[in-house]
């Protein structure tokens, strides 16, 4: 009940110009506004600018629309341990400068003109909805959960920290969780430290991916790139034709069945290769810190590795071995595994 008189003490910030109105959520010093219903939202009208933060409530029921605001400095957000089940649309239709919106549940997000933000964190709350990002250039966190059925993120081009797109909230793999599959369509993407993609996810595209992993990571171990995906009828190919740096982890689980990362040449990475599709792995990785390749495996070529640390096989099934096998059972000394290659087979 922290936050109960903190929306009547909304108060009006200063004019400047005749179209511009800032506005704060709370007076100084007060705690975020708590909106428990979509009408006291009114108290913005007029609003271009707004700082401070808004809690929806848990007990909110609807849309939650703010027109005509292009700045909104502070944190838009569910309760954290409760948040609204029944909040519906998110529409922020003139927002370009955008803090920080933290949604655990929520049907549709539309915020066409926000170009950047702090962290934003939605997760869906029904079997369907729209997020749409679509001017977005450049963020500290983008994690996205849920049954989507579009994510527009067309502009963006940077996520300096987590950038997250899961098909289930949680981002796990849950045996019972059905379609709809989500599309990870990330056109402009070009650096981030840390890229995931789980659970009910059918496509990823990142075409102009060129670095993951560039900062130290806020969180500890979450730098890289992670595939953990529901295994379905028609399993996941992940390309990244441009990536040429990748530090952290490169992990990948599930069902996924190619994995070509044709352009790596720096970075300092750990690899734990598990996946339960077949897997067709291409890389031109030179150095890892440690390479485990277990799970389902189809082929692999690894033309110019040097150095991969700590080496672990127990991929399945047995395959006739090429040099890169050759080479990489050659790397596990007295292994009486029967996949074991002791010669090159053609
Ligand atoms: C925004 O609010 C959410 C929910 O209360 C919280 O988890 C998050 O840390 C906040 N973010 C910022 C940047 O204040
Ligand atoms: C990432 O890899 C590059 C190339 O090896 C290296 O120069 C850079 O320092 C690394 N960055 C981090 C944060 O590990
Ligand atoms: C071995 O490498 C070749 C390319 O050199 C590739 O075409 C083939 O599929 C690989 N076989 C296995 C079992 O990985």
């Amino acid at each position: 009940m922290r936050y109960l008189n903190s929306y009547l003490a909304f108060g009006l910030g200063v004019s400047f110009g005749a179209l511009a109105k800032e506005c704060t959520t709370t007076e100084t010093g007060e705690e975020a506004l708590l909106v428990t219903s979509p009408d006291q939202l009114d108290v913005f009208e007029g609003c271009t600018a707004i700082s401070g933060d808004i809690v929806i409530d848990s007990s909110y029921s609807g849309d939650f629309i703010l027109s005509g605001v292009t700045t909104f400095a502070g944190n838009i957000s569910t309760d954290a341990e409760d948040p609204a089940q029944d909040l519906g649309s998110v529409e922020l239709p003139d927002l370009v400068d955008l803090g920080t919106i933290n949604l655990g549940s929520v049907v549709n997000a539309h915020l066409p003109k926000v170009e950047q933000a702090v962290d934003i964190v939605l997760v869906q709350a029904s079997s369907s909805g729209e997020v749409d990002l679509g001017s977005l250039v450049e963020a500290n966190n983008v994690r996205v959960q849920g049954s989507w059925t579009t994510i527009n993120v067309a502009s963006l081009k940077t996520v300096n920290q987590v950038a997250q797109f899961c098909g289930v909230s949680g981002c796990g793999i849950y045996p019972d969780t059905n379609p709809p599959f989500i599309s990870v369509d990330l056109p402009a993407l070009e650096t981030t430290n840390h890229l995931e993609v789980a659970g009910t996810v059918e496509s990823v595209s990142v075409p102009n991916l060129e670095v993951v992993g560039f900062q130290e990571p806020e969180i500890a171990y979450v730098q890289g790139l992670r595939i953990n995906i529901q295994e379905s009828e028609k399993d996941l190919d992940f390309d990244a034709p441009k990536l040429h740096t990748l530090n952290g982890t490169l992990e990948v689980y599930g069902g996924v069945s190619g994995l070509s990362l044709g352009a790596l040449r720096e970075g300092n990475v750990g690899v734990t290769l598990n996946a339960r599709a077949p897997l067709n792995v291409y890389s031109t990785l030179r150095t890892t810190s440690h390479f485990y390749l277990w799970g389902t495996l189809e082929s692999i070529e690894l033309p110019n590795f040097v150095d991969l640390g700590s080496v672990s096989l127990a991929y399945e099934p047995r395959l006739p071995c090429n040099e890169t096998l050759y080479r990489l059972w050659q790397l596990v000394p007295g292994s009486s595994d029967p996949n074991k290659c002791t010669e090159i087979e053609v």
